[in-house]
């Protein structure tokens, strides 16, 4: 089965996070939007791993500390904002996110999944596109939201969107 890790996000920004895709899909319409409902934050993406080691996987996965807040500030792009095939969005402060992902790799890691191929880059995906499109005008309202719940989801690849269904939630302390 296909696993990854992820920061899920409060239902107001991800409703908010989609609006903009669209509105960036009514000037460059062959991008596609993340569905609303899939628009996360990846932690870990761990690929096909067995039935056996998720479950091995949702035992340990626990104690990741406390909420903290999260603050939209930038339109990103991979591999670059110029040529942008991912168009994303990034966070004004993003310390606690990354001890977050590094708490995470170390329980990854320590039960002996391979190590992360690609340093950890704090992102929502908005939308992908086959052609690259110039994000550097492209501006997101500075909102602050509370992280509050990590999960470990199974991406199940369909057309046109993938489905990723959440197999365990791990709530952040204090929310
Ligand atoms: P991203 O698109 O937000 O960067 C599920 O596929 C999630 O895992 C995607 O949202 C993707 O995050 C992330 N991911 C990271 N590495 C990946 C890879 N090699 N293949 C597919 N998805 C990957």
């Amino acid at each position: 089965m296909r696993v990854f890790i992820a920061l899920d996000l409060p239902k107001d920004i991800k409703s908010i996070l989609f609006n903009l895709g669209r509105e960036i899909r009514s000037r460059y319409p062959f991008i596609k939007p993340v569905p609303e409902g899939n628009l996360h934050i990846t932690l870990r993406f761990l690929g096909e791993i067995s039935e056996e080691k998720c479950e091995i996987l949702k035992e340990n996965l626990r104690d990741l500390g406390k909420s903290f807040p999260l603050k939209l500030s930038k339109v990103g792009g991979f591999p670059t904002e110029m040529g942008a095939r991912v168009i994303w969005v990034g966070f004004e402060k993003d310390k606690e996110l990354v001890e977050l992902s590094l708490k995470v790799d170390m329980i990854v890691d320590s039960l002996g999944f391979p190590k992360r191929d690609k340093p950890f880059v704090p992102h929502i995906t908005l939308a992908r596109t086959e052609k690259p499109v110039n994000v550097e005008n492209f501006k997101v309202k500075n909102l602050t939201f509370f992280a509050k719940e990590v999960a470990i989801y199974q991406s199940i690849l369909a057309k046109p969107n993938a489905i990723y269904k959440s197999l365990k939630v791990i709530h952040l302390e204090g929310d």
